[in-house]
């Protein structure tokens, strides 16, 4: 029954199409791409397993600019080192705003955060505050014992499972880590890992990043797309993932206002929006909307980008096993030198193959492998086509660090010894490595999420050795991507760990 009413509603949308439709882009030299259909353009292309790698097929046969069409909205896709620099650097603030997206609108009240805002001069203020206060090197430092107190956590219990040669779900334990590490740098709140209240946390979570990561029909086809959003039950799920994402936050901001409160031994960064807000240091006034804003988008960014790059670190070392045996003999000698078992933020920063294989990883899978869309202010020029204001456009990272140009003949191959070969960083200046996106809409918290993986990541390679489970090979491990805001991989990552000293 919902299918005819779907296909009917789609036949109206159709029909108002055609009578409303102005030839509007006919007068742009728009980049090439695939053909397209009446009304839906390209929808029934588009793949939501691996866009990535989808895009970047198309980028092989109609260049490194190409567009295509959902219903009545353009979008572009750049996948070249040189257009991302033309458009994260030349072009950046022409290309500094966020398209328009009824989930981003809706979650956000109103885009009352930073990620999703439009690129205001509110936007602005906000943003350099982050930079200078909730994300600088300072605060980073200042939850360096949480991230490796939780890090801790997380060996022992793979100590456990490796005891009985067991296996552990890295992923798993990967996520528990992050949503443990980012409850107490955001709220200042310890969880049961197990307990009722992280249960709810990470369902609220999943619940925001999902209406984050959807495809509203409201966006592409007007007059009947809100039907079709309500009729598929989108609005109904995105308004039931509000409430609950709503009703936390507010909890949060209440406890944090509570004068009996045990405070936080180290102050969390929802205390430091407090404080904003009752300073209201901006020449815009900063509402309990922008403190849950930022809130979410400190939570939502920061919390399964780190883990999802570790899962996909761990998945190529089982894959290149001499890179693996390098990593680690690196890890264990240095370690021993320092007579510990356990690697700090500081020992990481002496190990240089270690971090060639942290660069190496986000290079191979960045994990925000399409940043997050842009939108074109003004008319412009890309490589000689028009980019109209408010084109949607898409930076596939991925298919960028795997330009041959930059990065020899054999991208897909999974080699840390690269970064020797070559000064590259992920800063942002580098633009065929962009992990943490460059430009004015640049990640800011490049360092924080940079430190919440290497932690882990490096005690996994010094602690244990790790097999396949039940005689897997390393060819049949799946690499498909499961999207959302970070592409994590789908099936999850199992091992089983052999301790290396007993
Ligand atoms: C490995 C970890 C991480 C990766 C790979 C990553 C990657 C990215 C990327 C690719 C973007 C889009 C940049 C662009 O459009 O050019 C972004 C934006 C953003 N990230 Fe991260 N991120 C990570 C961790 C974090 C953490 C830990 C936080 C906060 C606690 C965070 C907060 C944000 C915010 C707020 C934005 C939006 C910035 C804006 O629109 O101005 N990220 N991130």
């Amino acid at each position: 029954m919902d299918d005819i009413i779907i296909g009917a509603v789609a036949l109206v949308a159709v029909l108002l199409f055609f009578l409303y439709q102005k030839p509007k882009t006919k007068r742009y030299k728009l980049p090439p791409g695939p053909p397209r259909l009446p009304v839906i353009g390209n929808l029934h292309q588009l793949q939501t397993t691996n866009p990535q790698r989808f895009f970047y097929g198309w980028a092989k046969k109609y260049g490194p600019i190409f567009s295509y069409e959902i219903g009545c909205k353009t979008m572009v896709v750049i996948s070249s080192a040189e257009l991302a620099k033309e458009l994260l650097k030349t072009q950046d603030v022409n290309f500094a705003d966020r398209p328009q997206h009824r989930g981003h609108e809706f979650m956000s009240n109103g885009r009352s955060d930073m990620a999703l805002n439009h690129y205001t001069p509110f936007y602005r203020e906000v943003r350099k505050m982050g930079m200078n206060h909730l994300f600088s090197p300072t605060r980073v430092a200042t939850f360096k014992h949480v991230r490796e107190e939780e890090a801790k956590r997380m060996m022992d219990k793979i100590n456990k499972a490796a005891e009985k040669s067991e296996p552990v779900d890295i992923s798993e334990l990967m996520l528990t880590f992050t949503n443990s590490v980012v409850c107490r740098q955001a709220f200042g709140k310890k969880y049961n890992e197990d307990g009722k209240e992280m249960k709810r946390f990470i369902e609220i979570l999943y619940g925001s990043q999902s209406v984050l990561g959807k495809l509203f029909f409201s966006d592409f086809f007007p007059f009947t797309g809100y039907v079709l959003d309500d009729l598929t039950k989108l609005t109904a799920y995105m308004k039931e993932c509000y409430v609950k994402q709503e009703t936390y936050v507010e909890e949060i901001i209440d406890e944090t206002l509570d004068p009996n409160r045990v405070k936080p031994e180290t102050e969390s960064m929802v205390d430091l929006l407090m404080q904003i807000y009752k300073d209201q240091p901006f020449s815009f006034e900063f509402t309990i909307n922008n403190v849950k804003g930022v809130i979410m988008d400190i939570v939502v960014a920061g919390t399964d980008t780190a883990a999802a790059a570790v899962v996909w670190g761990m998945t190529y070392l089982m894959k290149y096993p001499q890179v693996m045996k390098k990593a680690q003999a690196e890890l264990r000698e240095y370690m021993a030198q320092r007579g510990s078992t356990f690697a700090t933020e500081d020992d990481v920063k002496n190990l240089p193959y270690f971090r060639a294989l942290v660069k190496e990883t986000l290079r191979i899978e960045p994990v925000i492998p399409l940043l997050i869309p842009r939108a074109c202010i003004q008319d412009t020029k890309v490589a000689g086509y028009d980019i109209p204001a408010g084109t949607t456009v898409n930076v596939n990272a991925w298919a960028v660090s795997r330009d041959e140009k930059y990065w020899g003949p054999n991208p897909d191959e999974f080699r840390p010894e690269r970064f020797f070969e070559k000064d590259v960083d992920f800063k942002g200046t580098d633009y065929e490595f962009i992990p943490f996106g460059s430009g004015r809409r640049m990640c800011p918290g490049m360092r924080l999420g940079a430190a919440m993986l290497e932690v882990p990541y490096a005690n996994l390679l010094l602690n244990y050795n790790f097999k396949l489970p039940n005689g897997m090979k390393p060819e049949d491990i799946n690499m498909d991507v499961m999207t959302g805001l970070a592409m994590h991989k789908s099936e999850h990552l199992k091992l089983v760990p052999e301790k290396v000293r007993k």
